[in-house]
């Protein structure tokens, strides 16, 4: 099958690496893919929220299945717009990939099926959000509405961080039209685990659960990125508290997006917040988290493309998802002064040697030039390592990033520890 995989970062890696193993598949293409995906797939230079143009390639190329990665081009309806091109394709279509695109959506729903979340209120309006504040009090969250890169959170400790975060996203348009509407929600506390789950539109399985790190250094502590390590599975994801989040929120979920006429195929990232009242879910996402997707898949012991496949068929009931016992890691290296400013198009050395010492390592930003490879974004490469166990895990993907260099590279020293 020839089989197109869009988006360009280490979560594209991981994925084509997996889809590579793949039998069936003979034909592998990523658009616009990175210096790293070029060896597993064919890069094809084509916007990722290009849907148009992904359409009409896909088409005139004769893709037999597309798996569409990010959420942008899923909420443009890239889904939508391959289906009515005849072009079997994962992921949700726009009118599912809302739960991640409108936080406004996802709370309403939350709270129409009674799913477990913070308690909130949506506003459009400067003057009632800043009341509803004053009223309630700090500890508060205040969110945009729409799709903000991640960065529309603020976990404000006081009222007049409160204040200010509102005012930057209402008044000052911080995030554009994303921030013309604020959720403001009661903080939560406790420790977070990321949960994904494949879904085919009726019947969900979950994957390993996984934790990732924010925080771009040690101690959690600077601004939050797209996310500097990830680990799975999470040792505080005990079995009860699985089935008590299958049972409250994972089966719920689905089901009110079916009752919805919004049937959601592809992956579900739930963002689950382990309370002392039991789990709650902090966000919905409408894809493969990055980097949560390099460990996890690392630790995927069936074919990707018979599951993607069942996805789209309605047919997961029928597959057996099998995990490797043990647990894996992924350490992020960054370029130094990400997320806020950073250099690119260093070369990188030592890749060879980190991948002879065991480990995998997914490229996020890089580029391939003449032979060399350089970097080329904020976070540059996921060196992922598994182990028989977490502590393992670690070590291997630690020592497999020694041997690799580019300069200003920085680097979390305790993923899976904090
Ligand atoms: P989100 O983009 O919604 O995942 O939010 C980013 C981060 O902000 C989460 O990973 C949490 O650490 C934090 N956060 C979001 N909502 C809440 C909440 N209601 N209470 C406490 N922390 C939150
Ligand atoms: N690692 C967080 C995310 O993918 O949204």
């Amino acid at each position: 099958m020839k089989v197109l995989v869009v988006g360009g970062g280490g979560r594209e890696h991981a994925i084509c690496w997996k889809l590579a193993q793949s039998p069936k598949v003979t034909e592998l293409y990523c658009a616009p893919g990175n210096g790293g995906i070029a060896q597993v797939a064919t890069c094809v230079p084509i916007k990722a929220t290009d849907v148009d143009g992904m359409g009409k390639w896909a088409k005139e190329n004769a893709m037999d299945f597309v798996m569409v990665a990010p959420d942008d081009p899923l909420a443009l309806g890239m889904v939508d717009a391959l289906e009515q091109a005849g072009i079997p394709a994962f992921g949700p279509r726009a009118n599912a990939a809302i739960i991640e695109a409108s936080k406004a959506f996802s709370k309403e729903l939350m709270k129409k099926y009674h799913i477990p979340t913070a308690q909130y209120e949506t506003f459009t309006d400067l003057d009632k959000a800043l009341a509803y504040i004053r009223a309630q009090g700090a500890p508060i969250v205040v969110k945009a509405d729409g799709l903000a890169l991640g960065k529309g959170v603020v976990v404000a400790s006081t009222v007049e961080e409160a204040e200010q975060a509102v005012r930057e996203m209402m008044e000052d348009k911080k995030f554009g039209e994303s921030g013309s509407t604020v959720v403001i929600e009661e903080c939560m506390v406790g420790p977070e685990v990321t949960v994904l789950a494949f879904c085919d539109g009726e019947h969900l399985v979950p994957m390993l659960s996984s934790q990732d790190h924010k925080r771009a250094y040690d101690g959690n502590q600077g601004p939050n990125t797209g996310g500097m390590g990830a680990f799975c599975p999470s040792p505080k994801y005990t079995p009860e508290i699985a089935e008590r989040c299958m049972k409250e929120i994972f089966l719920p979920t689905v089901a009110a997006l079916k009752a919805e006429g919004r049937p959601f195929k592809g992956v579900i990232y739930f963002g689950l917040m382990l309370t002392k009242d039991g789990p709650r879910v902090v966000e919905y996402n409408a894809r493969f988290g990055d980097p949560e997707t390099q460990p996890i898949l690392s630790m995927l012991d069936t074919d990707l493309l018979d599951i993607f496949q069942a996805c789209v068929d309605g047919t997961l009931d029928q597959v057996d998802i099998k995990w490797k016992s043990g647990a894996a890691c992924c350490l992020v290296l960054a370029s130094g002064g990400y997320p806020v400013k950073y250099q690119s198009g260093y070369p990188i050395s030592g890749l060879a040697e980190a991948e002879a010492l065991g480990a995998t390592v997914f490229h996020a930003g890089t580029k391939a030039e003449d032979g060399a490879v350089l970097t080329a974004g904020g976070r540059v490469l996921g060196v992922t390592a598994t182990g028989g166990t977490l502590e393992e895990a670690i070590a291997a993907a630690y020592a497999a990033a020694k041997p690799i260099s580019f300069q200003d590279m920085h680097f979390r020293t305790d993923i899976g520890k904090v």
